[in-house]
């Protein structure tokens, strides 16, 4: 049965770095796969936009190649990939270079009123200068929509400096920051359990909220991207932007609506009132690991340091475990525990709450154990939400209480599979709604904290521990939650 396209007007993407990894694992396999479900109009093209020539028809044959390569073997139809081919054209340019806009000019001339969308998936030194040329060439239109992926700059100096510049041309409703995270169905399901139900609300504060973690685990590597990886680390790779922006829809406050600065207003609070992390507490509440050479799924994985392109040594962290704070009066007091990193034992990202035991408790030890209420949110894979539990264990000797679990899951209750966040960030793109992506001032406080954490680090010479890959991080990471008598969540 065939959907209802969700666009009814023309639109033009420009891709730069068309030819790059980002483009051809994610955003070209996201706009096949928006056709393939009927989601565009007949009249949308995709321009790739790269350094380099190729001919429409070699770019096409990239293309197609990355779509087999990147989408499951049942998801491309030979159909669609006739009628999306059609969308596709390249250019070969320097985006940097006024000079080099006639070709794309001659493209887009004559669709000025249309949705204009020119994607930067190009390192991010480039945005202040593309933006600039494409301002030059005449390109920026009123319906024109800017969209820059991360890292959105390398600390908030150099983000303060992209926003300059990009903002200098382009006004701040046609820009698009994307974080991908965002565009998760179990993300964006977060506002919606906590917000459309009225059992959460009243629990959702420091009375009956003892802590919270969250976590976001990777099975794999750096996965052929070592250079840009070990510049950057997992704290501005990860934790900057996705931990942060997933504990800002965990404790942000009600929004007064779901309009996008609506919601944006009360994550950038979230942000402004995370507690600094000092020279002095650094070592106490973060934690900072790299992976040795290990097994995962009972498949020997090389070390970060023997990795294609390592350098021989490196004090980058693939993982990081930190104890937060939020200052603020619903918070005070209750810590949340993050932690990510690369070559864990599996892909997991999920978001546990846990509540307080009961202030009176009139069971004899010998019921027990007994652990706490837990809700856990899990947001890839086996997308659901669990809430742990104690009841009493059926049968007429002693009593006995166990923990249970009313359980969730989204494949089972909603019988569909999970698009890929792309999919809905482009079409929110082209549909000109901009509530998932990030406003200038959350990167901005975003970078405040995570750059307090990387000037202590520096100041204080904190060095990576190592872990074996398939272990989960190092122990210190184990004993910074341990020590407050604290575990972090294992799923049964
Ligand atoms: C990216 C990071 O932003 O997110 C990668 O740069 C990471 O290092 C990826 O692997 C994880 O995304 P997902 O959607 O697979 O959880």
């Amino acid at each position: 049965m065939s959907r209802p396209t969700l666009i009814s007007h023309p639109f033009d993407i420009v891709v730069f770095g068309g030819r790059g990894d980002l483009a051809k694992r994610k955003l070209l396999p996201a706009l096949f796969q928006l056709d393939r479900e009927n989601r565009l109009p007949a009249d949308g093209r995709i321009i790739g936009a790269s350094r380099g020539g190729m001919d429409g028809a070699a770019y096409r044959a990239l293309v197609e190649q990355a779509c087999h390569d990147f989408l499951p073997a049942k998801a491309f139809d030979q159909v669609t990939w006739e009628r999306f081919s059609k969308r596709l054209a390249y250019v070969g340019m320097d985006a940097t270079a006024t000079g080099d806009y006639a070709e794309l000019k001659q493209l887009l001339a004559g669709r000025e009123e249309f949705p204009r969308v020119f994607y930067l998936a190009t390192a991010p030194d480039l945005f202040g200068p593309t933006t600039r040329s494409l301002h030059e060439a005449g390109l920026i239109t009123p319906a024109t929509r800017l969209v820059l992926e991360k890292p959105l700059g390398h600390d908030l100096e150099s983000s303060l400096e992209i926003n300059a510049e990009v903002g200098a041309v382009v006004s701040e409703h046609q820009i698009y920051r994307i974080d991908h995270y965002l565009g998760k169905e179990t993300v964006q399901n977060l506002m919606v359990l906590r917000f459309a139900n009225s059992l959460f609300e009243p629990l959702w504060n420091r009375t009956h909220i003892d802590h919270v973690q969250i976590t976001v685990a990777e099975s794999v590597g750096v996965s052929g991207r070592w250079s840009y990886y070990n510049g950057a680390g997992a704290l501005r790779d990860m934790v900057q932007n996705h931990l942060l922006q997933l504990l800002c829809l965990t404790a942000m406050e009600p929004p007064i609506s779901l309009e996008a600065n609506a919601i944006r207003d009360e994550k950038v609070k979230v942000l402004k009132s995370l507690l600094p992390i000092s020279n002095h507490d650094i070592g106490q509440l973060t934690v900072r690991g790299q992976y040795r050479a290990g097994a995962i799924d009972g498949k020997p994985v090389p070390g970060y340091l023997e990795e294609e392109d390592a350098k021989s040594a490196s004090n980058t962290e693939t993982y990081v475990a930190i104890k937060a704070h939020i200052d603020n009066w619903r918070w005070a007091g209750v810590p949340f525990y993050l932690r990510t990193g690369k070559r864990l034992p599996q892909r997991c990202s999920e978001i546990v709450v846990q509540f307080r035991t009961p202030p009176h408790f009139i069971y004899p030890e010998s019921a027990g154990p007994f652990p706490p209420n837990r809700l856990v949110m899990r947001i890839q894979p086996n997308e659901g939400i669990r809430f742990q539990m104690l009841n009493k264990q059926p049968g007429p000797g002693d009593l006995k209480l166990r923990q249970t679990g009313l359980d969730l899951s989204f494949a089972d209750e909603f019988g569909t599979v999970i698009p890929d966040a792309y999919e809905r960030l482009l079409l929110d793109v082209i549909r000109g709604r901009p509530t998932l992506f990030m406003r200038v001032d959350e990167v901005e406080a975003a970078w405040r904290w995570t750059d307090t954490i990387l000037r202590s680090w520096q100041q204080q010479g904190i060095p990576v521990k190592h872990y074996t890959s398939g272990a989960w991080g190092p122990s210190a990471a184990i004993a910074l939650i341990e020590r407050d008598g604290r575990t972090w969540h294992e799923e049964d």
